[in-house]
């Protein structure tokens, strides 16, 4: 029998944690649950003792891969690894996994939550704008991205998209106008939404230069991580462009700033994006099937730190 810590400082909802449960034990294995913890010291002692993890944005550095003495395998219930020290693991022999597209859905439905929130003046009763007929442009054609597309077809908005490492006959092949680059994409886009991950090369890639490419009543929405955008940038573009605003799932770190802008800015409170009950059980019960694969066979179909 093999030791799972599920931790969580973002619990999944119950449903989750039922299925995540039932798979691990089904499986033969136990699981030991940490959820919402407030000191660093829990997580510590809670990962001394096990043989893997399931993980959401809980920063997994080398502290906490170290005080791991037994651990093979973590995790991320959910796309983004930014938050997992990926060298350190694969120093120590750790394998690190995330779970693809399991919760794409949940993101990209916020994005229009965001969305149609703003063009209708957070529903002040002051007459707004619609969707169909804008111009939509997807920065990066991953799995959120893809979902977004194809709820915009369905409110009749123009799609298109700029993605460095897919290409664009792939994006073409979903139906979506490829861009030839990110400065093409913006200058086209009533709408921008940005689906890129925070890595060393896109983090503060959303700048003054960019966002300025588009065009007049331009709306920035960021669903995908805090890191990528330039924030003193994107506050001075807003303060010289009356007619921007900008949208976000993630706080910014700056917020007070941003929030100066009236009506021009809205931030969810806390990161939502993936916070559905159906996006939980995909990514959770995704996590504890790919562990139990790993620790029956060894399989590593999902690993990102090969
Ligand atoms: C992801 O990378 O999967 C999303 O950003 C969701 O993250 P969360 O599990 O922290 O909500």
């Amino acid at each position: 029998m093999h030791k799972i810590l599920v931790a969580t400082v973002k619990p999944f909802a119950p449903l989750a944690v039922k299925g995540i449960q039932k798979e691990i034990k089904d499986a033969g294995n136990q699981m030991i649950l940490l959820e919402k913890y407030t000191d660093r010291a829990q997580l510590l002692k809670a990962v001394s003792d096990v043989e893997a993890m399931i993980v959401r944005s809980d920063k997994i550095d080398a502290e906490v891969l170290d005080a791991a003495k037994k651990l093979k395998i973590v995790v991320r219930a959910g796309a983004g690894f930014d938050t997992i020290d990926l060298n350190h693991a694969k120093s120590k022999g750790v394998v690190v996994e995330n779970t693809p597209g399991q919760n794409a859905n949940a993101v990209a439905e916020l994005v229009f939550g965001l969305l149609v929130y703003m063009v209708r003046n957070f529903y002040n009763g002051k007459s707004g704008t619609e969707l169909k007929g804008k111009r939509l442009g997807l920065l990066a054609f991953g799995n959120v991205a893809r979902n977004v597309a194809r709820i915009a077809k369905g409110f009749g908005m123009q799609v298109s998209a700029y993605d460095e490492f897919c290409p664009a006959v792939n994006i073409e092949a979903a139906g979506v106008k490829a861009c030839k680059d990110q400065k093409e994409l913006f200058k086209t886009s009533d709408v921008v939404s940005l689906h890129i991950p925070a890595t060393a090369e896109t983090i503060n890639s959303i700048n003054y230069q960019l966002v300025n490419l588009m065009p007049e009543n331009g709306i920035l929405v960021n669903a995908a991580r805090t890191e990528i955008i330039n924030e003193p940038e994107l506050l001075k573009l807003l303060s010289d462009r009356p007619d921007l605003r900008y949208l976000t799932d993630l706080k910014p770190k700056a917020v007070a700033e941003f929030e100066k802008f009236g009506d021009r800015f809205f931030s969810t409170p806390k990161k939502m994006g993936a916070q559905t009950a159906e996006a939980n059980v995909n990514a959770g019960v995704a996590a504890a099937k790919q562990i139990n694969a790993f620790l029956k066979d060894g399989s590593v179909k999902f690993q990102v730190n090969k």
